[in-house]
């Protein structure tokens, strides 16, 4: 069912500092700092040869992020994002297998502005799980 890894989300404090980390320690291609309002995030996205790094910083007051953060200060992975081709077909699969869908289980449009669906991170081994139809 799942296809590529579309990307690796981490939670961080700070953008500019995560940024730097990024584009100078590591050398990699960083995108331009992206607010995001109503996704309560600011974004900055890190292009790599097979697949995405996705840093969010809270924006805003009630912050998807911002309870993660609290529990870890210095920054972490928050989610993983796979690929599906179709999400409806996805979601009624995995429901069907006993995976939970997080919100009303309807797709919402994802910061790539692409539909998108978060599973419950304790039937995912403890990790939240996104899936994007690509
Ligand atoms: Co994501």
């Amino acid at each position: 069912m799942i296809g590529r890894l579309n990307h690796v989300a981490i939670a961080v404090s700070d953008t500019e500092a995560a940024t730097a980390i990024y584009r100078d320690t590591l050398g990699a291609h960083v995108s331009q700092t992206a607010p995001q309002p109503n996704h309560g995030v600011t974004t900055v996205f890190i292009e790599l040869p097979n697949t995405k790094i996705e840093l969010l910083e809270p924006l805003g007051e009630n912050s998807p992020i911002s309870k993660f953060l609290e529990k870890n200060p210095s920054g972490g992975i928050h989610h993983v994002c796979y690929e599906v081709d179709d999400i409806i077909a996805a979601r009624d699969e995995l429901k069907a297998k006993g995976a939970r869908v997080l919100g009303d289980g309807e797709p919402r449009i994802g910061a790539h502005g692409k539909p998108v669906l978060f599973l419950h991170p304790k039937d995912f081994l403890g990790t939240l799980t996104e899936l994007e139809q690509a």
